[in-house]
Protein backbone atom coordinates (compact mmCIF):
# COMPACT_ATOMS: atom_id res chain seq x y z
CA UNK A 1 0.00 0.00 0.00
CA UNK A 2 0.96 3.51 -0.38
CA UNK A 3 0.71 6.50 1.88
CA UNK A 4 0.21 10.48 1.61
CA UNK A 5 2.23 11.88 4.75
CA UNK A 6 1.24 16.15 4.81
CA UNK A 7 2.78 17.90 7.80
CA UNK A 8 2.40 21.58 8.18
CA UNK A 9 2.39 21.95 12.16
CA UNK A 10 5.21 25.03 12.16
CA UNK A 11 7.19 26.66 9.09
CA UNK A 12 8.12 23.53 6.88
CA UNK A 13 5.43 22.82 4.00
CA UNK A 14 6.14 19.10 3.60
CA UNK A 15 4.68 16.00 2.02
CA UNK A 16 5.63 12.64 1.31
CA UNK A 17 4.59 9.16 -0.38
CA UNK A 18 5.48 6.29 1.71
CA UNK A 19 5.35 2.13 0.30
CA UNK A 20 4.62 -0.45 2.34
CA UNK A 21 4.95 -4.01 0.81
CA UNK A 22 1.11 -4.80 2.10
CA UNK A 23 -1.77 -4.89 0.95
CA UNK A 24 -3.81 -5.85 3.78
CA UNK A 25 -4.28 -3.88 7.41
CA UNK A 26 -2.15 -6.20 9.31
CA UNK A 27 1.13 -6.24 10.91
CA UNK A 28 3.64 -8.97 8.96
CA UNK A 29 6.53 -10.16 9.93
CA UNK A 30 9.14 -9.16 7.05
CA UNK A 31 7.45 -6.10 5.50
CA UNK A 32 9.27 -3.49 4.69
CA UNK A 33 8.90 0.09 4.69
CA UNK A 34 10.22 2.41 1.81
CA UNK A 35 9.77 6.20 1.51
CA UNK A 36 9.37 6.82 -2.26
CA UNK A 37 9.43 10.79 -2.01
CA UNK A 38 10.14 13.30 0.37
CA UNK A 39 9.44 17.17 -0.32
CA UNK A 40 9.86 19.81 2.29
CA UNK A 41 9.16 23.54 1.37
CA UNK A 42 11.33 25.40 4.01
CA UNK A 43 10.50 28.63 5.39
CA UNK A 44 13.25 29.48 7.19
CA UNK A 45 14.86 32.71 4.82
CA UNK A 46 11.45 34.26 5.75
CA UNK A 47 11.28 34.07 9.04
CA UNK A 48 14.61 34.60 9.75
CA UNK A 49 14.71 38.01 9.61
CA UNK A 50 12.16 38.15 12.68
CA UNK A 51 14.02 36.16 14.87
CA UNK A 52 11.40 33.25 15.23
CA UNK A 53 8.68 32.02 13.53
CA UNK A 54 5.37 34.16 13.17
CA UNK A 55 2.54 32.22 12.76
CA UNK A 56 0.38 34.21 10.43
CA UNK A 57 3.26 34.50 8.06
CA UNK A 58 3.66 30.70 8.20
CA UNK A 59 0.41 29.59 7.64
CA UNK A 60 0.22 32.07 4.85
CA UNK A 61 3.09 30.33 3.31
CA UNK A 62 1.82 26.74 3.60
CA UNK A 63 -1.44 28.09 1.58
CA UNK A 64 0.59 29.55 -0.74
CA UNK A 65 3.07 26.48 -1.47
CA UNK A 66 0.75 23.18 -0.27
CA UNK A 67 -0.53 23.10 -3.79
CA UNK A 68 3.00 22.50 -5.24
CA UNK A 69 4.41 20.31 -2.93
CA UNK A 70 1.90 17.97 -3.10
CA UNK A 71 2.52 18.23 -6.82
CA UNK A 72 6.44 17.31 -6.21
CA UNK A 73 5.56 14.49 -4.05
CA UNK A 74 3.39 12.61 -6.24
CA UNK A 75 5.78 13.02 -9.64
CA UNK A 76 8.96 12.24 -7.48
CA UNK A 77 7.38 8.86 -6.49
CA UNK A 78 6.36 8.31 -9.43
CA UNK A 79 2.63 8.44 -8.89
CA UNK A 80 0.37 9.02 -12.12
CA UNK A 81 -3.06 8.59 -10.56
CA UNK A 82 -3.74 9.86 -7.07
CA UNK A 83 -6.84 7.86 -6.60
CA UNK A 84 -5.55 4.49 -8.06
CA UNK A 85 -2.39 4.36 -6.22
CA UNK A 86 -2.61 6.26 -2.83
CA UNK A 87 -4.65 3.86 0.01
CA UNK A 88 -4.36 6.59 2.96
CA UNK A 89 -3.49 9.57 4.15
CA UNK A 90 -1.86 10.64 7.03
CA UNK A 91 -1.94 14.46 8.22
CA UNK A 92 -0.14 15.95 11.54
CA UNK A 93 -3.30 17.11 13.63
CA UNK A 94 -0.99 18.48 16.27
CA UNK A 95 0.23 19.93 18.57
CA UNK A 96 1.81 22.55 16.59
CA UNK A 97 0.63 26.17 15.86
CA UNK A 98 -2.79 25.98 15.24
CA UNK A 99 -3.29 28.24 11.65
CA UNK A 100 -0.33 26.03 9.91
CA UNK A 101 -1.86 22.89 10.99
CA UNK A 102 -5.44 24.37 10.19
CA UNK A 103 -3.83 24.50 6.61
CA UNK A 104 -2.71 20.98 6.43
CA UNK A 105 -5.56 19.34 7.87
CA UNK A 106 -7.70 21.31 5.32
CA UNK A 107 -5.83 19.98 2.73
CA UNK A 108 -5.77 16.60 3.76
CA UNK A 109 -9.70 16.18 4.88
CA UNK A 110 -10.32 17.52 1.36
CA UNK A 111 -8.27 15.02 -0.31
CA UNK A 112 -10.43 12.41 1.66
CA UNK A 113 -13.47 13.39 0.63
CA UNK A 114 -12.97 13.58 -2.68
CA UNK A 115 -11.02 10.39 -2.93
CA UNK A 116 -12.46 8.39 -0.35
CA UNK A 117 -9.58 7.74 1.27
CA UNK A 118 -8.52 6.55 4.92
CA UNK A 119 -7.74 9.45 6.89
CA UNK A 120 -5.20 9.24 9.91
CA UNK A 121 -4.50 12.24 12.09
CA UNK A 122 -1.01 11.56 13.85
CA UNK A 123 0.22 13.67 16.73
CA UNK A 124 3.93 15.07 15.47
CA UNK A 125 5.71 13.63 18.40
CA UNK A 126 4.74 10.05 17.67
CA UNK A 127 6.12 11.13 14.14
CA UNK A 128 9.57 11.96 15.22
CA UNK A 129 9.45 9.02 17.12
CA UNK A 130 9.00 6.71 13.44
CA UNK A 131 11.53 8.93 12.12
CA UNK A 132 13.60 6.26 13.29
CA UNK A 133 12.17 3.58 11.16
CA UNK A 134 12.98 5.34 7.82
CA UNK A 135 16.25 5.15 5.59
CA UNK A 136 16.76 7.67 2.76
CA UNK A 137 14.19 7.82 -0.18
CA UNK A 138 14.41 4.71 -2.08
CA UNK A 139 16.05 2.51 0.15
CA UNK A 140 14.12 0.35 1.91
CA UNK A 141 13.72 0.37 6.13
CA UNK A 142 16.46 -1.63 7.98
CA UNK A 143 13.18 -2.68 10.35
CA UNK A 144 11.16 -5.87 9.60
CA UNK A 145 8.11 -4.57 11.12
CA UNK A 146 7.58 -6.69 13.93
CA UNK A 147 10.76 -9.00 13.33
CA UNK A 148 12.65 -6.79 16.07
CA UNK A 149 13.14 -6.86 19.82
CA UNK A 150 13.13 -3.46 20.37
CA UNK A 151 11.00 -2.90 22.98
CA UNK A 152 10.98 -1.36 25.78
CA UNK A 153 12.28 1.58 23.50
CA UNK A 154 13.00 4.98 25.27
CA UNK A 155 12.37 7.69 23.41
CA UNK A 156 14.51 10.92 23.77
CA UNK A 157 12.57 13.84 21.49
CA UNK A 158 14.12 17.06 21.12
CA UNK A 159 13.14 20.04 19.08
CA UNK A 160 11.89 23.37 18.81
CA UNK A 161 9.16 22.73 20.80
CA UNK A 162 9.76 19.55 23.04
CA UNK A 163 12.05 18.17 24.86
CA UNK A 164 10.63 14.59 26.13
CA UNK A 165 11.55 11.26 27.39
CA UNK A 166 9.19 8.75 26.57
CA UNK A 167 9.08 4.80 27.52
CA UNK A 168 7.39 3.16 24.50
CA UNK A 169 6.12 -0.10 25.73
CA UNK A 170 5.02 -1.52 22.36
CA UNK A 171 3.56 0.06 19.15
CA UNK A 172 1.32 2.98 20.39
CA UNK A 173 2.05 2.81 24.03
CA UNK A 174 3.50 5.85 25.51
CA UNK A 175 4.54 7.03 29.05
CA UNK A 176 5.85 10.70 29.21
CA UNK A 177 8.63 9.88 31.95
CA UNK A 178 10.82 13.22 31.90
CA UNK A 179 9.82 16.78 30.03
CA UNK A 180 11.66 19.79 30.37
CA UNK A 181 9.57 22.30 32.65
CA UNK A 182 10.33 25.77 30.91
CA UNK A 183 12.23 26.17 27.89
CA UNK A 184 12.82 22.95 24.71
CA UNK A 185 16.40 22.35 24.14
CA UNK A 186 15.98 23.24 20.82
CA UNK A 187 14.26 26.60 21.87
CA UNK A 188 17.27 27.39 24.29
CA UNK A 189 20.00 26.90 21.13
CA UNK A 190 17.92 29.26 19.26
CA UNK A 191 17.37 31.79 21.68
CA UNK A 192 21.38 31.65 22.80
CA UNK A 193 21.93 32.00 18.64
CA UNK A 194 20.01 34.78 19.06
CA UNK A 195 21.91 36.48 22.26
CA UNK A 196 25.20 35.43 20.12
CA UNK A 197 24.20 36.75 16.99
CA UNK A 198 24.21 34.23 15.34
CA UNK A 199 20.90 34.21 13.36
CA UNK A 200 17.87 31.56 13.36
CA UNK A 201 17.66 28.57 13.24
CA UNK A 202 20.20 28.18 15.97
CA UNK A 203 21.02 24.71 16.54
CA UNK A 204 22.83 24.51 13.15
CA UNK A 205 24.48 27.85 13.63
CA UNK A 206 26.12 27.26 17.71
CA UNK A 207 27.16 23.63 16.63
CA UNK A 208 29.05 25.54 13.38
CA UNK A 209 30.70 27.82 16.05
CA UNK A 210 31.41 25.37 18.57
CA UNK A 211 33.08 23.02 16.22
CA UNK A 212 35.58 26.00 15.17
CA UNK A 213 36.30 26.13 19.49
CA UNK A 214 40.42 25.53 19.95
CA UNK A 215 40.78 24.97 24.07
CA UNK A 216 44.12 26.54 23.56
CA UNK A 217 42.78 29.73 22.39
CA UNK A 218 40.02 29.83 25.56
CA UNK A 219 40.17 33.10 26.78
CA UNK A 220 37.20 32.71 29.27
CA UNK A 221 37.47 29.24 30.65
CA UNK A 222 33.98 29.21 31.27
CA UNK A 223 31.76 26.69 32.72
CA UNK A 224 28.38 26.73 32.17
CA UNK A 225 25.87 24.85 34.73
CA UNK A 226 24.14 21.59 34.20
CA UNK A 227 20.96 21.92 34.81
CA UNK A 228 18.88 19.86 36.74
CA UNK A 229 22.00 16.87 35.99
CA UNK A 230 21.21 15.70 39.86
CA UNK A 231 17.16 16.15 40.80
CA UNK A 232 15.46 12.33 41.52
CA UNK A 233 13.62 12.73 38.37
CA UNK A 234 13.82 12.75 34.49
CA UNK A 235 12.95 16.18 33.85
CA UNK A 236 14.90 18.70 32.18
CA UNK A 237 15.18 23.29 32.43
CA UNK A 238 16.65 25.04 29.79
CA UNK A 239 15.97 28.62 30.69
CA UNK A 240 18.37 28.85 32.98
CA UNK A 241 21.53 27.65 30.36
CA UNK A 242 20.58 30.88 27.93
CA UNK A 243 19.96 33.02 31.05
CA UNK A 244 24.09 32.16 31.90
CA UNK A 245 24.56 33.24 28.45
CA UNK A 246 23.13 36.30 29.18
CA UNK A 247 24.62 37.43 32.26
CA UNK A 248 28.31 36.43 30.79
CA UNK A 249 27.54 38.32 27.85
CA UNK A 250 26.31 41.44 29.79
CA UNK A 251 29.57 41.25 32.22
CA UNK A 252 31.74 40.69 28.83
CA UNK A 253 30.31 44.10 27.89
CA UNK A 254 29.65 46.04 31.15
CA UNK A 255 33.94 45.52 31.50
CA UNK A 256 34.30 47.24 28.26
CA UNK A 257 35.58 43.74 26.33
CA UNK A 258 34.18 43.32 22.72
CA UNK A 259 32.78 39.66 21.67
CA UNK A 260 35.23 38.70 19.46
CA UNK A 261 34.80 35.52 17.04
CA UNK A 262 37.17 33.52 19.26
CA UNK A 263 34.33 34.74 22.74
CA UNK A 264 31.16 33.54 20.48
CA UNK A 265 33.23 30.17 19.98
CA UNK A 266 34.22 29.27 22.77
CA UNK A 267 30.88 30.34 24.58
CA UNK A 268 29.26 28.13 21.55
CA UNK A 269 31.34 25.51 22.59
CA UNK A 270 30.24 25.31 26.14
CA UNK A 271 26.78 26.04 25.82
CA UNK A 272 26.50 22.76 23.52
CA UNK A 273 28.62 21.16 26.06
CA UNK A 274 26.22 21.63 29.22
CA UNK A 275 22.89 21.36 26.38
CA UNK A 276 23.65 17.78 26.25
CA UNK A 277 25.82 16.60 28.74
CA UNK A 278 22.34 16.73 30.97
CA UNK A 279 20.51 15.35 28.14
CA UNK A 280 22.92 12.37 27.88
CA UNK A 281 23.11 11.77 31.50
CA UNK A 282 19.31 12.18 32.44
CA UNK A 283 18.47 9.83 29.16
CA UNK A 284 20.71 7.23 30.13
CA UNK A 285 19.43 7.32 34.38
CA UNK A 286 16.30 6.54 32.77
CA UNK A 287 17.79 3.52 30.46
CA UNK A 288 18.91 2.02 32.73
CA UNK A 289 16.16 2.76 35.60
CA UNK A 290 13.94 1.13 32.83
CA UNK A 291 15.69 -1.35 31.57
CA UNK A 292 14.95 -0.50 27.90
CA UNK A 293 16.56 -2.33 25.25
CA UNK A 294 16.68 0.64 22.75
CA UNK A 295 17.14 3.99 22.82
CA UNK A 296 15.60 6.61 20.08
CA UNK A 297 16.96 9.94 19.85
CA UNK A 298 14.44 12.24 17.54
CA UNK A 299 13.12 16.06 16.82
CA UNK A 300 15.70 18.85 15.21
CA UNK A 301 17.92 18.37 17.99
CA UNK A 302 18.91 14.58 16.72
CA UNK A 303 20.61 16.39 14.29
CA UNK A 304 23.72 17.59 16.73
CA UNK A 305 26.47 15.74 16.29
CA UNK A 306 27.89 16.04 20.02
CA UNK A 307 24.58 14.53 20.82
CA UNK A 308 25.22 11.53 18.52
CA UNK A 309 28.05 11.22 19.56
CA UNK A 310 28.59 10.50 22.88
CA UNK A 311 24.36 8.96 22.96
CA UNK A 312 26.13 6.01 20.95
CA UNK A 313 29.18 6.00 23.00
CA UNK A 314 26.80 5.98 26.16
CA UNK A 315 24.40 3.48 25.05
CA UNK A 316 27.36 1.04 23.85
CA UNK A 317 28.87 1.05 27.24
CA UNK A 318 25.40 0.16 28.54
CA UNK A 319 24.37 -2.03 26.10
CA UNK A 320 21.23 -0.44 24.78
CA UNK A 321 20.46 -0.44 20.76
CA UNK A 322 20.99 2.86 19.40
CA UNK A 323 19.02 4.16 16.81
CA UNK A 324 18.86 7.71 15.49
CA UNK A 325 17.10 8.97 12.14
CA UNK A 326 18.59 9.65 8.91
CA UNK A 327 19.63 13.28 8.65
CA UNK A 328 17.17 14.26 6.32
CA UNK A 329 14.35 12.95 8.76
CA UNK A 330 15.88 15.03 11.61
CA UNK A 331 13.51 17.75 11.28
CA UNK A 332 9.83 18.25 10.30
CA UNK A 333 9.48 16.37 7.56
CA UNK A 334 5.95 14.55 6.10
CA UNK A 335 8.09 10.98 6.22
CA UNK A 336 7.95 10.15 9.57
CA UNK A 337 3.90 11.16 9.62
CA UNK A 338 3.38 8.81 6.97
CA UNK A 339 5.05 5.96 8.65
CA UNK A 340 3.51 6.80 12.02
CA UNK A 341 0.29 7.16 10.07
CA UNK A 342 0.79 3.42 8.63
CA UNK A 343 1.35 2.44 12.25
CA UNK A 344 -1.82 3.71 13.84
CA UNK A 345 -3.46 2.74 10.61
CA UNK A 346 -2.97 -0.87 11.56
CA UNK A 347 -3.72 -0.42 15.39
CA UNK A 348 -7.32 1.55 15.01
CA UNK A 349 -9.66 -0.40 12.92
CA UNK A 350 -12.42 2.01 12.94
CA UNK A 351 -10.35 4.31 10.84
CA UNK A 352 -12.38 4.41 7.23
CA UNK A 353 -12.70 6.58 4.51
CA UNK A 354 -14.01 9.76 6.34
CA UNK A 355 -13.84 13.37 5.76
CA UNK A 356 -14.46 13.77 9.54
CA UNK A 357 -11.83 11.96 11.23
CA UNK A 358 -9.61 14.02 11.95
CA UNK A 359 -9.86 16.51 14.33
CA UNK A 360 -7.01 19.59 14.97
CA UNK A 361 -5.47 18.99 18.24
CA UNK A 362 -3.01 21.81 18.88
CA UNK A 363 -2.42 20.50 22.72
CA UNK A 364 -2.64 16.99 22.78
CA UNK A 365 0.31 15.10 24.14
CA UNK A 366 0.57 11.69 24.04
O1 LIG B 1 11.81 19.16 15.00
P1 LIG B 1 12.05 20.52 14.49
O2 LIG B 1 12.36 20.69 13.03
O3 LIG B 1 10.84 21.46 14.76
C1 LIG B 1 10.08 21.40 15.93
O4 LIG B 1 9.17 20.52 15.99
O5 LIG B 1 10.39 22.20 16.83
O6 LIG B 1 13.23 21.13 15.38
C2 LIG B 1 13.78 22.40 15.15
C3 LIG B 1 14.83 22.68 16.22
C4 LIG B 1 15.30 24.14 16.24
O7 LIG B 1 15.25 24.61 17.56
C5 LIG B 1 16.76 24.03 15.74
O8 LIG B 1 17.61 25.03 16.27
C6 LIG B 1 17.15 22.65 16.26
O9 LIG B 1 15.99 21.86 16.02
N1 LIG B 1 18.32 22.09 15.55
C7 LIG B 1 19.50 21.82 16.16
C8 LIG B 1 20.38 21.35 15.14
N2 LIG B 1 19.70 21.36 13.95
C9 LIG B 1 18.42 21.80 14.22
N3 LIG B 1 19.89 21.93 17.44
C10 LIG B 1 21.17 21.60 17.75
N4 LIG B 1 22.07 21.17 16.85
C11 LIG B 1 21.73 21.03 15.54
N5 LIG B 1 22.63 20.61 14.65
ZN1 LIG C 1 9.12 18.72 15.01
Amino acid sequence: MKILGIETSCDDTAMAILEVQSKKRKVKSGEKIKVLSSIVSSQVKLHAKYGGIVPSLAAREHTKNIGHVFDLALEEADVKNFNKEIDAIAVTRGPGLGPSLLVGITFAKTLSWIFKKPLIGVNHLEGHIYSNWLEPVGVSSKFKVKSEKLFPILNLIVSGGHTELALMKNYGKYEIIGETLDDAVGEAFDKTARLLGLGYPGGPAIAARAAKFKVESSKLKVVFPRPMEHSNDFNFSYSGLKTAVLYLLRDLKAEGGTITDDIVNEIAHEFQEAATDVLVKKTMKAAEKYKVKSLFLSGGVSANSLLRLNLNRATAEAGVKYFQPPMEYTTDNAAMIAVAGYFNYLKNKKIRTAYDAVEMDANLGF
